[in-house]
């Protein structure tokens, strides 16, 4: 695996591969990887003759009071887990070679970024798609896999590579979870065993939507109710948001029906922890 550190080499990396015939797919991350980072690679290993991981922990993607400075690394770790998915380029450039010194411009997609996350997060998805467009212009990517864990992101994601004309093929993954069901994240290292036990509330709440679901709820208001309850009645959760709303507009949905997504946010401790969940899709283990 070949370790690149500057955009200007990356760039002459991918030329070289496209000249020679060879797909590339990406898969952008912030690195201290997980199961579900790792499976995101091996997705993007099936896709295309050669993959490229880029670790960055954008710094434009985090608010001024956000845990930009304390996001966990470790990079040793990372090279060698993604050595051992095959990966043939892990990318790791510093902040002044993405961002240098007058360099101005942002990729803003408007509309899909106000709700959810962006409501808490402002100027957070502006971050991420500047990033990734970057990304995309540097890597030449055939496709890029991104997790359905972070869902907004993956709808922004897909609506700017539309709308900017892209030919990449943006590809989501399904949510990879401990076998207790907590969403994997980097940011779970921030929790304490108490706070670990809070944390479950999320799947907890999830499980029990999809059985209400399966069972022919067809009420969003309702099922929004009952999902609200077992969170608050979880010790330890803060709620920051649950919503049902559909896939690619990300607007409230009032009825359960396949597009549906359920999502939400959370405060346990000082931790955010995200997760939502297609209720219509088929369980994957
Ligand atoms: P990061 O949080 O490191 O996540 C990198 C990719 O891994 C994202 O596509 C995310 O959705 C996916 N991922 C994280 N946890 C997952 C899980 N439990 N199951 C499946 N996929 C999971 O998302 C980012 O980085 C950044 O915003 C980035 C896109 C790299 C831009 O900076």
């Amino acid at each position: 695996m070949e370790i690149i550190r500057t955009p200007v080499a990356m760039t002459a990396w991918a030329n070289r591969m496209i000249a020679a015939g060879d797909s590339i797919a990406l898969v952008p991350t912030m690195g201290y990887f997980h199961e579900g980072h790792l499976s995101l690679m091996r997705q993007a290993r099936k896709l295309a003759k050669r993959v490229v991981v880029s670790l960055f922990v954008n710094p434009i993607q985090f608010g001024p009071q956000e845990d930009l400075a304390r996001y966990p690394r470790d990079f040793d770790r990372d090279a060698a887990l993604a050595e051992q998915e095959g990966v043939d380029v892990l990318f790791a450039p510093a902040v002044a070679a993405m961002y240098p010194e007058g360099s101005r411009t942002r990729v803003a997609v408007a509309g899909l970024t106000g709700g959810l996350c962006g409501g808490s997060r402002p100027g957070h998805f502006e971050g991420v798609t500047t990033v990734v467009a970057k990304l995309f212009h540097l890597v030449k990517p055939r496709f890029a896999v991104f997790g359905q864990k972070d869902f907004q992101q993956l709808a922004v994601i897909r609506r700017m590579t539309a709308d900017l004309n892209w030919d990449i093929e943006i590809v989501g993954h399904s949510i990879v979870r401990e076998a207790d069901g907590l969403a994997m994240s980097s940011r779970n290292v921030y929790l304490s065993a108490g706070e670990r036990q809070s944390a479950l509330g999320l799947s907890r709440a999830i499980r029990h939507a999809r059985q209400r679901v399966r069972e022919g709820l067809a009420d969003a208001a309702m099922l929004l109710r009952e999902v609200r309850e077992i969170l608050t009645a979880t010790p330890g959760i803060a709620v920051e948001y649950v919503e049902c709303v559909d896939e690619k507009t990300l607007a409230p949905a009032a009825r359960l029906a396949p597009g549906v997504v359920l999502a939400m946010a959370a405060r346990v401790g000082t931790t955010r922890l995200i997760d939502n969940d297609d209720l219509f899709a088929e369980e994957v283990k």
